[in-house]
């Protein structure tokens, strides 16, 4: 909460994250309680079974070792998945140190069995600010030779308050749009230390995880958040980019009357003719029941739009901060808030009228569900692995900008998801291949 003057609701926020805690320090990791490893092996083993593409990258790295003598430092949320990730990333010879990407995110069954299996780990759910930072701090005791971002708070980490770090750092990488979009404008002020590989750009991240596994985790966290009906209901998505997408998509599968605000005249268009209504939010703002921001910009839904919202409308946020709701100004207008149920809290408005924030309008589908579904994280993890790999062995030879993955990485990675899955598809003959290039061919 930022608001200089204490509200009774900002106590009742911060009483609640409080009482999440405590956390066990009695190791060499900071997590809530050990005891809960084997809940979190048990989860763990079924996203492994549920990652073929990253599980074939890691049968060939076992022997070939690609990151021996590598220290990897990561800061992104402590799922299933990402434990599939960081054991990979060990069974290619490195050091992992890991913290999560965001306060509310952590599974800490997870990161008990993290922790117990003696991985350098720090995270649980319902930190702090400051206990978010300690911890991105604790995981630099390392001296990373290699950073995994996302959202990319670890790497402005390292350049605010660690510069020293940078020289031994032969680069980063970073998982998602908000942190990209942060990164590439440090290297535009010309002020980034080290060079990052730009994962969340990928085709076979941006166009599955984003679009599919936020689609599909958002609507989880909604649920599971409300056991809300969506069927009948009118939902506004904010954002008609790769989340927003997806999530349009999933929420009218559902049976809801989508409406998409946006600010660009594309991807507005794009929805009006994928048969969505396009509106200004100060507009949607009076007909929706759900709200769901997925823009990575900041003050999206604001105070007059609170003041225009019906009676009992839900409102959440699947972008990467918690900045596109503004929760100051809900605050402002409401006399009290209680928690109706988990991750949903109910304000009551001045005039009577109560709305429900969930998740505190950090991402809904990692602080009130389980983030994305495996199969997807599937390739997003194989991305950064190679990524990682290729920075452990070209790394030196960068520029200290963003960098693509490369279109072949694309290529190799979108063929090894199929043959894990079983799937063959046709292949150009050669007279098909000399037919491209051939100009003088007409009707
Ligand atoms: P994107 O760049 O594909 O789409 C964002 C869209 O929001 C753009 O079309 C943009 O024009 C629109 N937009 C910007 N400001 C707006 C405003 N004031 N009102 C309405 N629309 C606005 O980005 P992408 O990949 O969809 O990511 C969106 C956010 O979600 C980012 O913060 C990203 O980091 C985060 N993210 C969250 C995930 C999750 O698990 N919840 C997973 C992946 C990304």
């Amino acid at each position: 909460m930022t608001s200089a003057i204490q509200s009774p609701l900002q106590k009742h926020l911060e009483n609640e994250v409080q009482t999440a805690l405590p956390v066990d320090t009695s190791g060499p990791y900071t997590v809530t309680d050990i005891s809960l490893a084997e809940a979190g092996e048990a989860r763990v083993s079924w996203a492994r079974s549920r990652m073929p593409a990253l599980a074939a990258l890691r049968a060939a790295a076992e022997s070939e070792k690609p990151l021996t003598g590598q220290r990897v430092a990561g800061c992104l949320h402590v799922t299933k998945e990402t434990a599939v990730l960081i054991e990979t990333l060990r069974a290619a010879g490195a050091e992992v140190s890991w913290s999560g990407c965001n306060p509310l995110s952590t599974q800490d069954d997870v990161a008990a069995w993290l922790a117990r299996e003696g991985y350098d780990i720090h995270a649980w759910y319902g930190q702090s600010t400051e206990e978010f930072y300690r911890c991105i701090d604790r995981t630099l005791e390392l001296r990373p030779t290699l950073t995994l971002d996302d959202g990319a708070d670890l790497i402005y980490r390292v350049h605010s308050d660690f510069p020293q770090l940078a020289d031994g750092i032969l680069g980063g990488t970073e998982e998602t749009t908000t942190g990209v979009i942060r990164l590439r404008a440090m290297a535009e002020a010309g002020e980034l230390l080290y060079p990052v590989i730009a994962v969340n750009d990928a085709a076979t991240k941006w166009d599955f995880d984003n679009v599919h596994g936020t689609g599909q985790s958002t609507l989880d966290g909604i649920i599971r958040a409300t056991s809300v009906l969506l069927a009948g209901k009118d939902f506004v998505v904010a954002g008609y980019g790769h989340c927003g997408r997806g999530l349009a998509a999933r929420a009218r599968g559902m049976g809801a009357n989508v409406i998409v605000t946006e600010v660009d005249p594309l991807p507005a268009l794009r929805a009006v003719m994928d048969g969505f209504r396009v509106m200004r939010m100060d507009e949607a703002a009076t007909l929706g029941d759900i709200f769901c921001t997925a823009t990575g910009m900041k003050d999206v839904i604001v105070g007059r739009h609170f003041d225009s919202m019906k009676d009992g409308a839900i409102v959440c946020n699947t972008g990467h901060y918690d900045c596109e709701i503004s929760i100051p100004d809900l605050e402002k207008r409401s006399t009290d808030c209680r928690t109706i149920r988990e991750n949903n809290e109910a304000f009551r408005m001045e005039d009577g009228r109560t709305i429900h924030l969930l998740a505190r309008g950090r991402l809904v589908n990692l602080a009130a569900a389980e983030g994305h579904p495996s199969e997807v994280m599937d390739m997003s993890f194989a991305n950064q692995f190679l990524a990682l790999c290729r920075l452990a062995s070209e790394g030196g030879g960068y520029d200290n900008r963003v960098y693509d993955i490369s279109p072949e990485q694309d290529t190799e990675l979108a063929a090894l998801k199929l043959k894990t899955a079983g799937i063959s598809i046709d292949e150009l003959t050669p007279e098909q291949i000399s037919y491209l290039s051939d100009f003088r061919a007409g009707t």
